[in-house]
């Protein structure tokens, strides 16, 4: 047995985050392995959802559980390469957070429903169509594989209630970067 993966998350402002993640084109042991990890990571960090970019992997990578609970892995959604092919509904309006940008929440407006390409884990090809907070959740992190971040997303009065956390976290950011 190898040794499990173990990550830590990527925090804002780091420009790991902002890239545009690269297709997965092996369905192998390291992909599984990989996807656990995301997920312990996620559970840990008290998370609903986790993109590879979060863990520093510029990979198209999305786990998510809508109840963030460990307990329940009947709701772990694993998507690889996922593609959104259709997105409608009503936009509604609803306060999101990011486990890259602790401490920092805001209303995101999306529409309500998705519709979802992706493969499994094994490389089986998948399309599913969310609504509500699940479709809401499955949204936010393909952001992330495009290197859109929360903070793209926020209305400028929100964007101004959290700029001294925002701040905090370049000047963090800056203290672990500098020389
Ligand atoms: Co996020």
């Amino acid at each position: 047995m190898p040794e499990a993966l173990e990550f830590d998350l990527i925090l804002y402002p780091s420009p790991a985050l902002r890239k545009i993640a690269d297709p997965i084109t092996a369905f192998d042991e390291g992909l599984r392995r990989t996807v656990q990890a995301m997920l312990v990571l996620m559970f840990e960090s008290k998370g609903v959802g986790l993109a590879a970019p979060q863990v520093g992997l510029k990979l198209r990578i999305l786990v998510l559980n809508l109840e963030g609970d460990p307990e329940q892995p009947d709701l772990n959604r694993v998507m690889i390469n996922p593609r959104i092919t259709d997105r409608g509904g009503e936009k509604t309006l609803y306060e999101e957070g990011c486990l890259s940008f602790p401490a920092i929440y805001g209303e995101v407006e999306r529409p309500d429903q998705c519709t979802v390409e992706f493969c499994d884990a094994d490389g089986a090809t998948c399309t599913e169509t969310f609504t509500g907070f699940e479709s809401r959740i499955v949204q936010h992190e393909f952001d992330h594989l495009e290197g859109i971040l929360l903070v793209d997303r926020l209305s400028p009065a929100d964007k101004l209630r959290n700029k001294a956390a925002l701040d905090e976290l370049i000047e963090d950011y800056k203290d672990q970067h500098a020389g």
